[in-house]
């Protein structure tokens, strides 16, 4: 009896995108390991457990394929994103690579729907929730960059901001739980 769940095409798009968040993964740490070089210890942590945070994206749609009885495919990776060339630099890829996951997503999302597919269609509002959190919290940590002065910024500034994204939590809180008394 065949117990899949699952098509083909979307235990494959989704496989794909178990190897796209590894990527993101790899990624960050590759930026956390520059950051560290250039000084920046806070920002370095702060990537770094960022990195985590994409190796659980990654599991989960491991796991999510399995549950489903299909089976997802470890492949060979492309190398990381080059170097920034500055903080400000760093944090606009950060921002670019979060956008870009978000098209990935929706992308899922529509094939999901044009299967109707409801519990896999269902599964990905998780990363569609998920990716509003993250891109606002890379749009933040930009908008800190550019308040400290950007590409300019003194090396006191930088020190202060070094120190604030290193304490910064991994999450961006949401409009939709924002109320009048806490806005
Ligand atoms: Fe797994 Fe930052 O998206």
């Amino acid at each position: 009896m065949n117990t899949k769940r699952i098509s083909e095409r979307l235990e494959k798009a989704l496989s794909d995108q178990m190897n796209v968040e590894d990527l993101q993964s790899r990624t960050y740490y590759s930026y956390g390991i520059w950051a560290d070089d250039e000084g920046y210890g806070g920002i370095a942590n702060f990537l770094y457990k960022h990195a985590q945070e994409e190796r659980n994206h990654a599991v989960k749609f491991m796991k999510y394929i399995l549950n489903r009885g299909g089976k997802p495919s470890i492949d060979a990776l492309p190398a990381p994103d080059t170097d920034p060339q500055n903080l400000m630099n760093c944090f606009e890829k950060v921002f670019q690579r979060e956008v870009e996951n978000t098209e990935s997503i929706y992308r899922l999302v529509e094939l999901a729907f044009e299967e109707k597919d409801w519990a896999t269609w269902n599964f990905l509002q998780w990363f569609v929730k998920e990716q509003i959190e993250e891109e606002t919290l890379a749009a933040e940590l930009l908008d800190k960059v550019k308040i400290a002065g950007g590409s300019n910024a003194s090396a006191d500034s930088l020190v202060l901001l070094d120190l604030e994204i290193g304490q910064h939590p991994q999450d961006a809180p949401l409009a939709r739980e924002a109320t009048a008394e806490n806005p």
